[in-house]
């Protein structure tokens, strides 16, 4: 399977010292960032939107290469997801991972924005993120089966391909959760098919449980709690990678 990514989660750091922070961790030698995005209608949690990736942004250099060290995954647990693609790009994201579920079936429905695009088809979402110079990446909650996601990875047109797949292993919406093996095997199913995909887990990945998720097939791993509540976040990070690569 495809190279090992370790991507913090900033949801665990200490957001008075957001800057500092983030650069601590890539010091760290993680590799890419993962930046939390919630709305308060797609997940029952509020963070925070793009002048926050703007600012912590200018600490962290901006990868050389396409998903190189510094890549901003911002993971959009938003109702409106193509809402925001332009805005984050400006913002220093990279790496743009929506979600299936508010694609097809917008929560937005319940929100009082007026919008014209509360349903979005994702194989077209994923073009737009494309033509506005972002990776684009597509997740899956817990109970959403992975069979959705087989038309999409089998279009024939490149630029309505994804580029990395995030399976959660938790309920979006808050750190620190129980990692949930139940959805192993839609990254062995995922694996299976795309031994070249990148595969993201997130949501409860620790040294407790990131082997059960590297033998599944998973390559980019998300941790929260794990990196930034360890004595040593960068034995964690090192460790965590150590796991994939075995
Ligand atoms: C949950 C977020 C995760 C979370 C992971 O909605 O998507 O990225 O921060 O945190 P841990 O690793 O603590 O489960
Ligand atoms: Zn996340």
């Amino acid at each position: 399977s495809p190279q090992a990514i370790i991507a913090p989660s900033i949801l665990s750091a200490d957001f008075a010292n957001l800057g500092a922070e983030c650069s601590r961790i890539i010091g760290a030698t993680a590799n890419w960032l993962h930046i939390d995005i919630m709305d308060s209608h797609f997940v029952p949690n509020l963070t925070f939107g793009a002048p926050v990736v703007t600012k912590i942004r200018s600490h962290v250099e901006r990868p050389k290469t396409v998903k190189g060290n510094g890549t901003f995954d911002c993971h959009m647990m938003i109702a409106e997801p193509k809402k925001w693609v332009k805005e984050f790009q400006k913002a220093g994201c990279d790496l743009y991972c929506f979600h299936y579920e508010a694609a097809v079936n917008s929560t937005a429905a319940e929100s009082p924005f007026e919008t014209t695009d509360r349903k979005t088809n994702p194989k077209e979402l994923i073009r737009f993120i494309h033509e506005s110079g972002m990776q684009a990446g597509i997740a899956i909650k817990p109970d959403t089966p992975v069979d959705v996601l087989w038309d999409i990875l089998e279009n024939p047109i490149e630029a309505e391909q994804p580029d990395m797949v995030l399976v959660m292993t938790v309920e979006p919406g808050f750190g620190g959760q129980k990692f949930q093996e139940r959805c192993m095997p839609k990254v062995k199913a995922l694996r299976e098919k795309y031994p070249d995909l990148d595969i993201e887990v997130d949501g409860g990945v620790s040294l407790d449980t990131i082997d059960v998720a590297a033998d599944a097939g998973a390559n980019v791993i998300v941790a929260g709690t794990a990196v930034f509540g360890a004595q040593s976040p960068r034995d964690a990070i090192v460790k965590l990678r150590e796991a994939v690569e075995k």
